[in-house]
């Protein structure tokens, strides 16, 4: 496996190709923190509007903690799993009254958080922190399973713990943050789930998938 190889492409597309978010441009925890809340189970189309809203109204952990629940509740109104914007609230309280107001700057200290697993996690903390913990999402199954040729079910528990191994081992230690959201944004914009354009993918040559014309096979979901 030639991992430094796929690290390097991955690291020259992203520069030419990220899309500029406006949570890209932070080390701010909580502003990242809120986004991935936010991006959780919505679209990045659809949650820009409510990113800049909730910035705006609650710019940082105090005044979250602050407003009471129910104005947290409205600027929610319309994006859906309303659990996400209460755990964000009670979140804030704790932070603030519990935690001397410190957002929890470690991988394993950011899963104590209510509502944050182990992809948000990963996320805060290399995004904010630089921790070299690797993000395991959609995207990135599916770019790892096509590329590297893996077809271990991704809902199964062997295939989470095989991708999360063979992620932290292709991340590197000096930028993980920018790792993250390179391989993010290639399954995002390249390596998409239906008829991607593998003919103009740096990783072409060297795409397990693509070369075995695998590419609608890979990632393997069961059926459960
Ligand atoms: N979806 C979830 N997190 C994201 C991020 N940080 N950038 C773009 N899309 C995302």
């Amino acid at each position: 496996m030639d991992s430094s190889y796929f690290t390097e492409k991955l690291l020259r597309w992203y520069p030419h190709n990220r899309r500029d978010l406006p949570w890209r441009d932070t080390r701010d925890p909580y502003i990242i923190w809120l986004s991935e809340i936010i991006l959780q189970q919505t679209r990045v189309a659809q949650g820009l509007p409510y990113f800049y809203e909730f910035v705006n109204k609650f710019p940082n952990l105090a005044q979250l903690a602050a407003a009471p629940e129910s104005e947290i509740l409205r600027s929610w109104q319309g994006l859906g799993y309303y659990s996400r914007a209460r755990n964000l609230h009670a979140c804030a309280r704790e932070i603030v009254h519990q935690r001397n107001g410190k957002f929890p700057d470690r991988y394993k200290d950011l899963l104590t958080l209510k509502g944050v697993g182990p992809y948000t996690a990963a996320a805060i903390a290399s995004f904010a922190f630089r921790e070299p913990v690797a993000v395991v999402d959609g995207n990135v199954y599916r770019v790892l399973s096509r590329y590297f040729g893996i077809s271990t079910d991704i809902g199964s528990h062997a295939g989470k713990k095989e991708f999360e191994s063979l992620a932290n081992q292709l991340i590197p230690k000096s930028n993980p943050d920018e790792y993250n959201q390179a391989i993010m944004e290639f399954g995002a914009l390249q390596c998409v789930p239906t008829n991607p354009d593998c003919l103009n993918c740096p990783l072409h040559p060297d795409c397990f998938a693509s070369k075995r014309e695998l590419v609608h096979n890979l990632p393997v979901k069961e059926k459960k």
